[in-house]
């Protein structure tokens, strides 16, 4: 994934978001997973009710190459997710310290999403039996001193840390749902028929195996996330992040780093 400046309006920098039109063929969303609900991000229907218990609480059957797919794609948007609350963590607290109760305020509701994030993605993590990434204490540290640094520096400074982190990991969830593609089609058929044996495979063509459910929840978690994200790009360049002394540097560095950090996550 190359770098790309950041300038000008970021939020067309990324795919388009596909809420409107993929909330149907959603088939569940985080709220699958038993955790809290996040706070009133936006206004809409109240969810589905909770899929086959099996999408949450069992795991496929894959082959090594996905199940290393899975495991890259959990961890390393768990190691983001801490890193997101992190980062709102110290903007909240350096906003605080300038006594600007406005940011803060704003930071607290992205932050309660980012909370949601992180615990859907353990649950995910535990179900799929992924490692986590065993670096979360340096995330946890660099994440604070980026989300407070910038804070410091002023609340357009802290909105550019938001747009360029948030526009990295937009992008990246948008990646992962097109690596997960292909293990979200249903594979055909092999069987033989159960009334003649001797019989040519079962209509074969019409014969489909459809993916484990737990595939496509993960893919509707990460759809949830990379639209709430967008959403915190947005109130990032609303809330005057492109005025941000520095603005361009700043917002390389921040996604250069960003990126760096999700290459050493998917392995480490
Ligand atoms: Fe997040
Ligand atoms: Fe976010």
């Amino acid at each position: 994934m190359s770098l790309r400046p950041i300038a000008g309006p970021s939020r067309r920098l990324i795919l388009p978001c596909t809420r409107s039109h993929s909330t149907a063929s959603r088939p569940t969303p985080s709220h699958a997973y038993a955790v809290p609900p996040p706070l009133p991000s936006r206004p809409g229907p109240p969810p589905p009710p909770p899929p086959r218990t099996e999408a949450t609480s069992s795991r496929p059957n894959l082959t090594p190459d996905q199940h290393d797919l899975i495991a890259r794609i959990v961890r390393v948007d768990q190691a983001g997710e801490l890193g997101a609350n992190w980062i709102y963590r110290g903007q909240k607290w350096g906003s605080a310290v300038r006594g600007d109760k406005k940011t803060a305020k704003e930071v607290e509701g992205m932050w309660a999403s980012e909370r949601h994030h992180l615990a859907v993605m353990k649950l995910v993590q535990q179900q799929h039996r992924v490692r986590p990434t065993l670096l979360y204490p340096l995330w946890q540290a660099m994440a604070f001193g980026l989300g407070a640094g910038t804070a410091l520096m002023g609340r357009e400074a802290a909105m550019a840390c938001t747009e360029a982190v948030e526009t990295v990991i937009g992008e990246h969830y948008d990646d992962q749902l097109r690596a997960l593609k292909p293990l979200l089609e249903s594979t055909a058929s092999t069987a033989v028929s159960p009334i003649n044996p001797n019989a040519d495979t079962v209509a074969d063509a019409d014969a489909v195996t459809p993916p484990h459910p737990s595939l496509p929840l993960l893919a509707s978690v990460l759809e949830e996330f990379r639209d709430d994200e967008l959403e915190h790009l947005d109130i990032a360049v609303e809330g005057g992040a492109q005025k941000a002394p520095g603005h361009s540097l700043l917002s390389a560095v921040i996604g250069f780093g960003c990126k760096a950090a999700i290459k050493v996550c998917e392995r480490v």
